[in-house]
């Protein structure tokens, strides 16, 4: 059995990892230190999902500290999730977003030497191309550019991987994900906040004229990159590249208020304000490469992905134990 190491298998974007690589029968060691950035209920709830599952070991730990617990010596390959994700908090925390998404991924790297694990597939993000003006962003794009914290580490984190790749052969893929939604999606994150709001009956605000747009990707879509990636890691050598995870579909915010109001049937109700700080305009992957190297075709419209993430919302809410 192959083993894998999740990091951040607790998350929205790790829990699903973990469930699908389950499904195809790997061994997954999964670490989480469930971050106080959301409610650690959310994340008990993704980890209900296969925490029982007899080819799953969690460790509760933080990455920047605690990886040398981790006994198994038969590790074939990280899958690196963990991090402070969220651009509008980095602002007010840059020194945590370093620790955490820069020290944290040396110690991932460090760990990885300690185990002789090769193989790397590192989250980073769209971010990483701040206010890039050429559409659709492309993986050979100047990123020099970033214009949060959050998006610093990214860029950061690809570097030091170009680093340990050329020092020490290490096989890595850099995928940027797209505003990732879906059920489990995390509570900071549009989508999940705007319904939420308008079940409450709340108005939405929205930063912005509503012009602004996101390339927003299915989680599934997302997750089927993430295991193709992993697949050419352990298939092949001499790999260091970056990869957009996207869906090749900007939506403007305006756009997707109305189609979250349709699916909810309720009566629009929304304020504008004005842009937050560290926000980009638009993000809208080319996914070309992402096709050519790991057969990448991103298969959910976004209604209807809204419409499994709205099912999910109201299902969780009727479990009664989150908040
Ligand atoms: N969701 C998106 O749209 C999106 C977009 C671009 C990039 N990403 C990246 O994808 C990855 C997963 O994102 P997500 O949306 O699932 O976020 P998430 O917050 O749901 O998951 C991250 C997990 O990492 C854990 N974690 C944080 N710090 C840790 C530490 N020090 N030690 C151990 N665990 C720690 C958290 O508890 C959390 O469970 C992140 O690296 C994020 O930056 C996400």
């Amino acid at each position: 059995m192959v083993t894998i190491l999740v990091t951040g298998c607790a998350g929205f974007i790790g829990s699903h990892v973990c469930a699908l690589l389950l499904d195809k029968g790997f061994h997954i060691i999964g670490v989480d230190n469930f971050d106080p950035f959301y409610n650690r209920s959310a994340k008990d709830l993704n980890l209900a999902k296969f925490k029982n599952h007899p080819a799953f070991s969690f460790y509760e730990m933080d990455i920047t500290t605690g990886l040398d617990a981790i006994e198994a010596t038969n590790i074939s390959a990280v899958i690196h999730l963990a991090a402070k994700a969220g651009v509008r908090p980095s602002i007010e925390d840059p020194a945590g977003y370093l620790n955490v998404n820069i020290v944290g991924t040396q110690k991932v790297h460090e760990f990885m030497q300690a185990k002789a694990i090769n193989k790397l597939v590192f989250a980073s993000s769209s971010s990483v191309y701040g206010n890039n003006t050429k559409m659709p962003f492309s993986e050979d794009d100047n990123v020099d550019n970033p214009i949060s914290p959050y998006a610093f580490t990214k860029k950061a984190g690809e570097l030091m991987n170009y680093t340990f790749h050329h020092l020490y052969h290490i096989d890595i893929i850099n995928l940027r994900f797209f505003t990732v939604y879906g059920p489990g999606q995390r509570p900071d994150l549009a989508i999940h906040k705007f319904v939420e709001r308008i079940s409450k009956n709340q108005p939405l605000v929205l930063f912005g004229n509503g012009d602004t747009a996101r390339d927003y990707t299915y989680v599934d879509d997302t997750v089927s990159g993430i295991y193709s990636a992993l697949e050419y890691c352990l298939n092949n050598t001499g790999v260091y590249t970056t990869v957009n995870l996207g869906n090749n579909k900007p939506v403007k915010l305006n756009e997707l208020v109305d189609i979250i109001y349709a699916a909810m049937d309720k009566e629009k109700n929304v304020v504008y304000e004005a842009m937050q700080a560290g926000d980009v305009d638009i993000t809208f992957a080319d996914i070309t490469k992402a096709g050519e190297l790991l057969n990448y075709k991103p298969a959910t419209d976004l209604a209807e992905g809204i419409r499994k993430f709205i099912a999910w919302y109201n299902t969780r809410n009727g479990q009664g134990n989150i908040e």
